[in-house]
């Protein structure tokens, strides 16, 4: 038996996009009668990206609406919730590989958002150079359009780099909490470094682009987000771990529990972003996520089978396994916690969703999305 007062995914969607909209009214002010790309607005952080966006359009009143235009590859398909979008005023999908050098001429640009790569730990272990190449190349062949279009009077007004909190590695116990200044303690040619160091390249090319040509690039460093849009078949473990409730089974822990995240609900996150997007200093980087709690790997299956008995009356246990994957915790960093103190401070972010309510949330999505039935 199911909770009897969950919200329907309407009102889940809404609630969310509410709050991420009421906390940007300035920033979305900013960007109204402009136009705004999403590189990689099919994945999971474009869920709320795109979203957000065109929920300020339908009820901001204003009648300047923000462009949307998303490029995606759709390497892993089109999710249904933006097929479900096409035809919505204001809104161009286009399918668009990054690494491929983009037309000489495009629509003049005000705002870029570069989120599309490959994020989860065993696809970019798969595909590596693909990995590097949409954080090295796709960037550089965006930066270099910014620089063509500055050169022709339409100067960019703000461009966001996705770098993301890999590129510390796994820091040292007097780096943690990790505010942006730590340098990172990251090997070069383990598994992971396909995924890390092109991110810290990355944002070298951000830091040069906003250096030699005056591009406004901003990066962000995303702290384990999670929530709505994120594909129960990712592999990121709070959609392992709603997998095994939705489908009634135990949850399965791959390593021994002991490693720490924090872990920042979506809507918070997203809000950060577009902060940072807005009104970031050009060339720095920021650290998106939330500072508490820092929680075990075991102690965050306990409270999501905690969450799952509440919510369905779920009846898993919580059992331990060996990884049948080699390179599953090859660099696999002990503890990770940001220092949000610069967002805080340059930006006003402050997230609010706590760990309890972020889960019970991402559940009753999981729950009411069809996506999620696919197991
Ligand atoms: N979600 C997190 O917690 C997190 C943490 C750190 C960093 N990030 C970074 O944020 C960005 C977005 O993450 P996400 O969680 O939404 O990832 P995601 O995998 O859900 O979505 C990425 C999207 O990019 C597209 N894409 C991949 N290669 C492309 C290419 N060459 N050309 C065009 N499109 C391409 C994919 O089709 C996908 O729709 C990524 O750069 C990721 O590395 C995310």
């Amino acid at each position: 038996m199911t909770h009897p007062h969950l919200p329907t995914l309407s009102e889940l969607l809404r609630q969310d996009l509410d709050f991420i909209c009421g906390n940007l009214t300035e920033e979305f002010d900013r960007m109204a009668g402009k136009s705004l790309l999403i590189t990689g607005g099919a994945g999971f952080l474009g869920y709320y990206l795109v979203q957000a966006a065109l929920h300020f359009n339908a009820t901001s009143g204003r009648d300047q609406p923000i462009r949307v235009t998303v490029w995606d590859s759709f390497i892993r398909g089109t999710p249904t919730w933006l097929t479900q979008l096409s035809g919505t005023p204001h809104l161009t999908l286009e399918q668009r590989d990054l690494i491929l050098l983009l037309p000489e001429r495009m629509p003049d640009l005000d705002w870029i958002i570069h989120a599309a790569g490959i994020a989860s730990p065993p696809f970019y272990r798969k595909h590596p150079l693909k990995t590097i190449d949409a954080n090295i190349n796709g960037l550089r062949n965006l930066l270099e359009y910014s620089v063509r279009q500055s050169d022709r009077g339409k100067p960019l007004e703000g461009f966001l780099f996705y770098s993301s909190s890999e590129i510390y590695g796994d820091p040292t116990a007097d780096s943690i909490p990790t505010p942006e200044t730590y340098r990172g303690l990251v090997s070069c040619t383990g598994p992971r470094a396909c995924y890390d160091e092109s991110k810290r390249f990355g944002e070298t090319l951000c830091v040069v682009f906003a250096q030699q040509h005056g591009i406004p690039t901003r990066m962000a460093r995303p702290f384990n987000n999670y929530g709505p849009g994120l594909k129960i078949t990712d592999r990121r473990v709070i959609s392992d771990f709603a997998r095994e409730v939705i489908a009634g089974h135990d949850i399965v822990m791959y390593s021994d529990g002991k490693p720490t995240r924090t872990f920042c609900y979506s809507a918070d996150a997203i809000t950060g972003y577009y902060k940072v997007l807005v009104n970031g200093h050009a060339g720095e980087p920021y650290n998106i996520g939330t500072e508490t709690p820092e929680i075990s790997m075991a102690d965050l299956a306990r409270k999501t089978i905690q969450i799952g008995r509440d919510l369905f009356n779920y009846r898993g246990r919580f059992v331990s396994r060996p990884n049948p994957e080699e390179d599953y915790l090859v660099d696999n960093p002990n503890r990770r916690c940001p220092n949000i103190d610069k967002a805080r401070s340059h930006l006003g972010y402050r997230p609010a969703i706590d760990l309890d309510e972020g889960l019970r949330r991402s559940l009753v999505w999981y729950h009411h999305n069809p996506e999620a039935a696919e197991l």
